[in-house]
């Protein structure tokens, strides 16, 4: 196995202070607190690796991720930024024969602790993928209900929520006159946009992106930009990208992953404000990714 790197994660407080809003969502999913001081922070990993069977995709990887703060993570084709993003919300697990070693916690608790039920965890834990995926044949509505619904959620206002999640997913206007209709018909932009709004309905602390512009046109792109930037007022969002460009527009924190042997676990490199790693990045391969000498 392959060490992980130091990283100087100087500038990312390990805990929030006393008033940060309480650990409701970790709580409800019976997670297991981890021994550490102050209120702690959405998301963190420490040692993190992922297997499939007995290769070793990602190894090692300690990040913290603080509250109301974009982290993109960039690397090279293979280099296990998807595999380490399942693993924040145990889908990692889902593959057969995949497993997850290390710690990750969700407002330090132990997501992979013996009581943490996963399915609470994936709530408070959303995803959002590469290709929108929304069920095409139920209505918009529908879609955006289907959170909440899937994890037995009493739902008090079933059309406030419609409403309050798609207007939070800067959709509202472009389809509330159409809100029955099949969710196939709208554009690719706008099916990105319904499933973060499907995402929101329930709730989440800690937004998982991975790669959610790549289908979409420029235009569309920056529309989800808009949004991811609206929603760090209110959540933890994680972001994977090869756009470099995007990583700079949306994010506060850029942590670099990379692969030094094909069958090696790919590791994190560094980690630090956005404007330094593309800037004055600290390690030489960070350097040669960010403009574009590799990979
Ligand atoms: N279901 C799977 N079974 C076995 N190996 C897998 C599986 N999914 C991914 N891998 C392997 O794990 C490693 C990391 O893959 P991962 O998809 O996380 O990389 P990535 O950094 O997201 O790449 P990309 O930028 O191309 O999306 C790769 O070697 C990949 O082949
Ligand atoms: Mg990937």
């Amino acid at each position: 196995m392959t060490p992980a790197e130091p990283v100087a994660p100087a500038d990312a407080p390990a805990t929030t202070p006393a008033s940060a809003p309480a650990a409701s969502e970790a709580a409800r999913a019976g997670v297991q607190a981890a021994p550490r001081e102050g209120a702690p922070v959405p998301m963190q990993t420490e040692g993190l690796s992922a297997y499939f069977g007995r290769f070793h995709a990602v190894g090692g990887i300690d990040l913290v991720f603080p509250e109301r703060s974009v982290t993109a993570i960039i690397g090279p084709s293979g280099c296990g930024k998807s595999t380490f993003l399942r693993c924040l919300n145990r889908m990692h697990e889902l593959v057969p024969g995949a497993r997850a070693e290390g710690g990750a916690f969700l407002r330090g608790r132990d997501i992979y602790g013996g009581e943490a039920d996963a399915v609470a965890i994936r709530r408070a834990v959303g995803m959002v993928f590469q290709r929108p995926n929304p069920f095409p044949t139920r209505s918009i509505a529908d879609n955006v209900r289907a959170g909440p619904r899937f994890n037995h959620l009493k739902l008090e206002r079933p059309e406030e929520l419609v409403e309050r999640t798609l207007r939070g997913a800067g959709l509202w206007d472009e389809v509330k006159n159409r809100l029955e209709e099949p969710a196939g018909g709208l554009s690719g932009g706008q099916q990105q946009r319904l499933c973060i709004a499907r995402a929101l309905a329930v709730e989440p602390e800690v937004l998982l992106m991975d790669e959610p512009c790549s289908a979409l046109d420029p235009q569309s792109t920056l529309r989800v930009e808009d949004l991811i930037r609206e929603l760090k007022a209110r959540l933890t969002i994680i972001i994977v990208t090869h756009n470099m460009q995007q990583a700079a527009r949306v994010s506060d924190r850029t942590a670099f992953f990379t692969i030094e042997n094909e069958g090696e676990p790919g590791h994190l490199v560094e980690v630090g404000p956005t404007e330094q790693i593309f800037s004055h990045p600290t390690n030489p391969r960070t350097e040669a990714y960010v403009t574009g000498r590799f990979g």
